[in-house]
């Protein structure tokens, strides 16, 4: 199974996904990491490991839905058959997504359905929340919405600072992503 990778910065979750992908006993290869910003600084580590990369910068493109072509044609060149966006601040049309069913996953810091968008640690411990964590899903139109396939808990602790628990729920989503797409290419054995 081949596994395009979309990130739009330092690509941490890229890096532990492509070297649990490595795995000679994992079902998939990363064909390609594409970001959104040429100088996305995942874009230089992932050549370093040999993986194929490229960069559509938004700016470049006179339409969103011109941008997102570019994007598709990318992905079908590279024979992609599962897309993960790991890291990727940009939101999806549903006619980019409908063309990638089922295809497209996504990791967000966050136990969802709570706190969908950004700033999720910060809004964890302000809520007074006990425990917080990270999910992995199938994307659909809505932002951070869409089935969770996998989630990791995490404890928040009383002295904790937004950068405590940023560094907590990384760690667990940097084990999580590889899990989770393991499920999802179990489910999609024929
Ligand atoms: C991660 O926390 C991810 O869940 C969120 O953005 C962050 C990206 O970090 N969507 P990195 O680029 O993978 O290091």
């Amino acid at each position: 199974t081949k596994i395009a990778i979309l990130i739009s910065g330092r690509g941490s979750n890229m890096i532990a996904l492509a070297k649990a992908i490595a795995a000679p006993d994992f079902p998939a290869e990363v064909v390609g990491v594409l970001a959104d910003k040429k100088d996305a600084a995942g874009l230089a580590i992932a050549s370093d490991m040999n993986i194929a990369t490229t960069s559509f910068e938004r700016s470049d493109f006179t339409s969103k839905a011109e941008h997102e072509a570019a994007i598709h044609d990318q992905l079908v060149q590279w024979n992609a058959d599962i897309i993960c966006l790991a890291g990727f601040m940009r939101l999806l049309s549903a006619n980019f997504i409908d063309k990638w069913t089922n295809k497209i996953i996504n990791i967000h810091p966050s136990l969802l359905p709570k706190y969908k968008g950004l700033n999720t640690h910060q809004r964890a411990i302000e809520a007074g929340d006990s425990e917080h964590g990270c999910t992995v899903h199938y994307v659909t139109a809505g932002m951070d919405e869409g089935p969770v396939i996998a989630q990791a808990k995490v404890p928040v602790l009383s002295d904790d600072t937004e950068a405590s628990l940023t560094a907590r729920v990384l760690e667990q989503e940097h084990q999580l992503y590889a899990k989770a797409l393991r499920d999802v290419l179990e489910r999609q054995k024929p």
